[in-house]
């Protein structure tokens, strides 16, 4: 049963980047782990409106996000510990300035140069809506086929509630992969139906088992499965079973 703990923010853990512009005719480098992503080609960076950086961003009209790796990470965080007004932090980082101006920090295994878009402007905070002109990767984070290889960038994540930094985890499946297998599907279904009362939830799920069943039983022709977790039922004799915990529990209140 879930506890409303209030309008926390709960979107965590995010990447954490540090973003880049210039002030006052020199690089300023200001940690962030409010990123955001709009559309395919767009990106959110939130900051506080009484930041260094803002007047930065919001003169020059660019900046740059600037993925954090850990070997970079100690002076990333220093970026986040003092402020540009108070501390000269353009030699934090060798970079380099592209064409347009936005400084780009070189041992940044990624790096986005982004022109201001439009700013969101809520209580306190500006948040800068970004497009994406170009993306710069080092090889070594590359495949073969030119894309980005999170396993072997390994960005760190930041979590604001207990303000520590993390690593990204194992790969625990492939994307539009994982619902089609039914094994684990159903699987799923039976754990939910055990722990939750099962509503509209239920109902949405039976029909999308349902027609898992269904394709299944064409495919095999009703055969039983030999090996796996459930091993030797009938899928919908299998998904009976889930309705029915399902059903059992039905009328609990909670998600
Ligand atoms: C882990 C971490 C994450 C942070 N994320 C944000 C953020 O998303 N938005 C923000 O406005 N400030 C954030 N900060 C705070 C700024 O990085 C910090 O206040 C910085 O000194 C401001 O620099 P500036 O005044 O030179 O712009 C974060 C700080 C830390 C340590």
């Amino acid at each position: 049963m879930k506890k409303n703990i209030g309008n926390i923010l709960a979107l965590y853990p995010t990447p954490l980047v540090v973003v880049g512009t210039m002030v006052n005719g020199k690089p300023n480098w200001v940690l962030v782990g409010h990123v955001g992503i709009i559309g395919h080609d767009r990106v959110m960076v939130s900051l506080a409106r009484t930041h260094y950086t803002n007047q930065g961003i919001k003169e020059t009209n660019r900046l740059s996000i600037n993925i954090v790796d850990e070997t970079m990470l100690p002076r990333a965080d220093h970026a986040g510990c003092v402020s540009g007004a108070k501390e000269d932090k353009s030699e934090l980082f060798d970079c380099t300035v592209s064409e347009s101006g936005v400084p780009m920090i070189m041992e940044a295994p990624v790096v986005m140069e982004c022109t201001v878009d439009d700013i969101y402007v809520t209580d306190g905070f500006e948040s800068f809506i970004c497009k994406i002109d170009n993306t710069y990767a080092e090889e070594s984070v590359l495949t073969p086929s030119g894309k980005i290889n999170y396993r072997a960038l390994q960005p760190v994540l930041f979590e604001m509630p207990t303000y520590e930094y993390l690593r990204t985890g194992s790969v625990i499946g492939k994307c539009m992969s994982v619902g089609k297998n039914r094994d684990a599907f159903l699987l799923s279904l039976r754990r939910r139906a055990g722990k939750y009362a099962a509503g509209c939830g239920a109902a949405l799920s039976e029909s999308r088992c349902a027609g898992t069943v269904k394709r299944d039983q064409r495919r095999r022709g009703g055969a039983r499965r030999k090996s796996g977790a459930l091993a030797g039922r009938k899928w919908d004799e299998m998904a009976g079973m889930a309705y029915g915990r399902a059903a059992g529990s039905a009328g609990r209140s909670g998600i």
